[in-house]
C-alpha cells in the first residue's frame, strides 16, 4: 500500500493488514517535483504581555543583575539567535485589544502602570513597548509582527502606530518618534487588525467583524514600498464561518486570515491534563487532539480555493501550541508549565502537517516564546533552561524557505488506543535553501521503534545524517538542575545491501540530510 503525503495515514492506519506488518515502513522521496515553498515564517514565535512571558523572560531592564544587552537577557537572547527566529509576533493575543500603544512610548518613567486584567491581573509599568521590541526583534535578527487594537481602540490610534513605526515624513507622529529616539523608521512584516474578534477581541460575529476591518484598514496607511501583511482575525476549529465571510466581505488590504488552536490533552477547557507526570492514554489523546490541526487547515484552505482561487489570501495560524492545568501554587493567569518530549513530537507533528499546507499556511506562531504555554525557553530569575520544543525548532531550522517534496509511504504503521488510531510515523521532505535534501520523521508511539527504507526518486542518496531527540520518558523534560535531559544526539546512517535504513526509536524526532 502507498500513500500520498503521510499524514494522510491515519484514515489509512484502519485498514493496515497483518502481511504489510512484516515489511518495514517505507518512503520515498520525489526530489523532481519540488512543491510550494515552506515560508521560513511558519517558524514564528509568539511574545504576549503575560505572566513572565516578557518581564523577567526577556526584559529585565539595563539596572538588572542578570547580565543583559540593554535591558534583554543575553541568555534568552543568544539561544533564541541559534534557532534563527524569523517572526515575533507583540503584544497579545487578548492583551492587545486593551493596549495602548501610546503608553509604552517615550522616557520608562513616565510611562503609565496599567492593569493587565487578562492575565493575573498584575500592573503593568509598560517598561517594554514599541522601541523595546523593535530592538528585540533586530537583536534576534527576525521581523515584527505588530497585533493592533480593534477591540477597545480605534482606527485613528491604530493607523498613528503603524505611522509611528513606518513614517518617513515630518508629521507630528513620526516626530513623536524621533524625539523618543528613532530616526529611521521600523520594518514591520505583519500587521494584525484585533484579535480573536469571535472571544477576547469583542464577541462578534464575522460579519461585524468583517465591517470594523474593512472601517479600520481604510486608514491603515503606510510609505510606498513598507506596506506589512495585513491579518484579518480568523475562527477556530471545524468553525470555516470566519474564513468564508472575512473572505466574501473583506473589502481593504487583507494578505491573510488567522486561525488559533490550542492542543489539550483532553479537549476540556476545564481539566485540561497535566504538563508531566501523565500516563499514555494522554500521551495518546495530546496527539490525538494535535493532529486534528490538518483537518481544521483542509476544511479552511476548502473554502479560500473556492472564494479566493487564485491563493492570494494565506491562512496563518498565529497561535497554536499545548496549554495544561497551571502548575500546583502559580499564578494561574500566567499560564507557566513544563515542556516535556511530549510536546517536542507535538511541534514536530505540527511541523510536518504545516509543511504539508504549505501552500496557504505561510505563517504560524507558537505559543510562547518564553515562559508562556508550550515555551522555548523557561527562566527563574537568573537561571534559564531550553525546553525540548526549543530543541525541535533547531532542528527543524533546515526547512526554512525550503521547498517541500512530495513523498509516499508505503506499508504505514498505526498506532492505537482506546479504539482510535493515529498514523505510527509522521513525515516531511524538502530541499533545503542550501541544496540539501532534508527528511523528518516522528515516531509518535510512546513503546514501539521503527525501521524506515527511504529511497529518493531522481537522486542517489546512500547515507543519511542529522539529529535525534527521544529519552526514555514519555514526560522527560529539562530542569534547572538538570538542563540536559532532553537533547538532540547525532544520529548517522549508511545504506547497506543497496538499501538505506533509518532506525527510528519509540517517542522521538529525527531530522537528517539525505546525500552519499
Ligand atoms: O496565548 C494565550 C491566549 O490565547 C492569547 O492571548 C489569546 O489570543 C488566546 O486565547
Amino acid at each position: 500500500m502507498k500513500l500520498k503525503h503521510c499524514l494522510a495515514a491515519a484514515a489509512i492506519g484502519l485498514s493496515f493488514s497483518a502481511a504489510a506488518a512484516e515489511e518495514n515502513l517505507r518512503i520515498t522521496i520525489d526530489a523532481t517535483n519540488p512543491g510550494p515553498t515552506i515560508d521560513r515564517d511558519i517558524y514564528g514565535q509568539f511574545a504576549e504581555h503575560l505572566g513572565r512571558g516578557i518581564y523577567e523572560g526577556i526584559w529585565v531592564g539595563k539596572d538588572s543583575d542578570i547580565e543583559n544587552i540593554n535591558g534583554f537577557r543575553t541568555d534568552v537572547v543568544e539561544a533564541l539567535r541559534k534557532i534563527n527566529v524569523p517572526l515575533v509576533r507583540w503584544p497579545g493575543g487578548c492583551f492587545a485589544d486593551e493596549y495602548r500603544w501610546r503608553d509604552g512610548v517615550g522616557p520608562r518613567d513616565q510611562r503609565p502602570v496599567r492593569v493587565n486584567t487578562h492575565w493575573g491581573g498584575v500592573e503593568e509599568d509598560n517598561a517594554f513597548g514599541t522601541h523595546e521590541f523593535f530592538e528585540l526583534v533586530e537583536l534576534l535578527g527576525a521581523r515584527a509582527y505588530v497585533n493592533g487594537n480593534l477591540g477597545t481602540g480605534n482606527p485613528r490610534e491604530m493607523a498613528e502606530w503603524l505611522e509611528y513605526i513606518t513614517g518617513t515624513s515630518n508629521s507630528a507622529v513620526v516626530e513623536e518618534r524621533r524625539k523618543n529616539g528613532r530616526d529611521k523608521p521600523w520594518s514591520v512584516a505583519y500587521f494584525g487588525v484585533g484579535n480573536e474578534a469571535w472571544g477576547c477581541g469583542g464577541h462578534m460575529r464575522p460579519e461585524y467583524y468583517a465591517d470594523l476591518y474593512n472601517h479600520f484598514a481604510t486608514f491603515l496607511k503606510t510609505p510606498r514600498g513598507s506596506e506589512p501583511k495585513f491579518v484579518a482575525s480568523g475562527g477556530h476549529t471545524t468553525d470555516t464561518s470566519w474564513t468564508d465571510t472575512l473572505s466574501k466581505n473583506i473589502q481593504r488590504q487583507m494578505d491573510g486570515i488567522s486561525f488559533h488552536f490550542y492542543t489539550l490533552p483532553t479537549g476540556e477547557w476545564d481539566d485540561k491534563g497535566a504538563a508531566i507526570g501523565f500516563g499514555e492514554d494522554q500521551w495518546f489523546s495530546t496527539l490525538w487532539q494535535t493532529m486534528r490541526m490538518d483537518e481544521f487547515i483542509r476544511l479552511n484552505k476548502k473554502v479560500l480555493d473556492k472564494n479566493d482561487p487564485e491563493k492570494k489570501i494565506g491562512f496563518y495560524v498565529d497561535e497554536w501550541g499545548t496549554w495544561y492545568n497551571p502548575e500546583e501554587g502559580r499564578e494561574p493567569g500566567f499560564l507557566y508549565q513544563q515542556n516535556t518530549l511530549r510536546d517536542a513530537v507535538v511541534a514536530a507533528v505540527n511541523f510536518n502537517i504545516f509543511h504539508q499546507h504549505a501552500d496557504r499556511v505561510h505563517m504560524t506562531n507558537i505559543a510562547q516564546m518564553v515562559n508562556v504555554l508550550q515555551a522555548m525557553i523557561l527562566t527563574d530569575k537568573e537561571k534559564m533552561v531550553l525546553t525540548p520544543t526549543y530543541h525541535v525548532y533547531d532542528l527543524y531550522q533546515v526547512f526554512q524557505d525550503a521547498s517541500a517534496l512530495p513523498l509516499e509511504i508505503s506499508n504505514p504503521v498505526s498506532y492505537r488506543k482506546g479504539g482510535k488510531s493515529l498514523p505510527g510515523v509522521s513525515a516531511s521532505a524538502a530541499k533545503g535553501k542550501d541544496g540539501k535534501l532534508y527528511l523528518s520523521l516522528v515516531n509518535l508511539d510512546p513503546s514501539k521503534a521503527q525501521t524506515v527504507s527511504v529511497d529518493v526518486n531522481g537522486l542517489e542518496v546512500t547515507e543519511a545524517t542529522g539529529r535525534l531527540l527521544t529519552s526514555s520518558r514519555m514526560d522527560a523534560h529539562n530542569t534547572f538542575s538538570s538542563p540536559k535531559n532532553v537533547g538532540p544526539a547525532n544520529y548517522h546512517a549508511a545504506e547497506s545491501a543497496g538499501e538505506l535504513q533509518l532506525q527510528l526509536p519509540a517517542k522521538s524526532v529525527m531530522v537528517v540530510a539525505l546525500g552519499q
